[in-house]
């Protein structure tokens, strides 16, 4: 049995995540890979139900410490129920955001990654991806690409400003800068074939 991988795709709002991670999964599986899908907040029961709890409401409806602790609770649960079972019968698991957007979204809003981390490493036990992809696009695409896809009803966060998603676009910039082994910048602009062939360039070394 081939070991399991931990994958996160990441990324401001519109940036295609959800349509390469399951792209990369079939692309995995082509190779008899067992890839599987996931995204956050959610990806397993309990965590559903906090997404809905995050997700709706005004933008003011949780504070930024709240907030934080309610993702940091949704992931505790995703990774002990789906993440860590999935990758210790080696699978593959491709995880449409992760500990990085707490770090990017709540830390663009004050909270500090020192706090952010150890939550994670209490509530997750400090579980990393092998690979981090941080898909990048320009911020008038991705609002555009958004608010097509949300039509018009934008969540509580693609409902922020210009200014909130270019802080959080820096923050992924800057964790990519600290962490280069971990995470990588992705050029998500062009062809979706283009954008694919891009990710397994980044993961090729991960492969078996
Ligand atoms: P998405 O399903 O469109 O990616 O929506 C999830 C939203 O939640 C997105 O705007 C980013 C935000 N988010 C955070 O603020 N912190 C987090 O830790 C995660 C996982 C998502």
């Amino acid at each position: 049995m081939t070991a399991g991988r931990f994958i996160s795709l990441e990324g401001g709002e519109g940036a295609g995540k959800s349509t390469q991670a399951t792209r990369l999964a079939e692309a995995l599986g082509r190779q008899g890979i067992d890839a599987r899908v996931t995204r956050e907040p959610g990806g397993s029961e309990g965590a559903e139900a906090i997404r809905a709890l995050l997700l709706a409401g005004a933008v003011t409806r949780w504070s930024a410490h709240s907030e934080t602790l309610l993702f940091a609770a949704a992931r505790a649960d995703h990774v002990e129920r789906t993440i860590r079972p999935a990758i210790e019968a080696g699978a593959w698991v491709i995880c449409d955001r992760f500990i990085d957007s707490t770090r990017a979204y709540q830390g663009a809003q004050g909270i500090d990654d020192a706090a952010i981390l150890a939550l994670h490493g209490f509530g997750s036990k400090g579980l990393l991806p092998d690979r981090t992809l941080v898909l990048e696009i320009g911020p008038d695409e991705g609002a555009a690409r958004a608010s097509v896809r949300d039509a018009g009803a934008l969540d509580r966060f693609a409902a922020r400003g210009p200014a909130f998603h270019q802080d959080v676009a820096a923050a992924f910039r800057r964790i990519a800068n600290r962490e280069p082994d971990r995470v990588r910048l992705i050029d998500a602009t062009g062809e979706a074939d283009d954008v694919t062939a891009r990710l397994i360039e980044h993961i090729a070394d991960l492969l078996p």
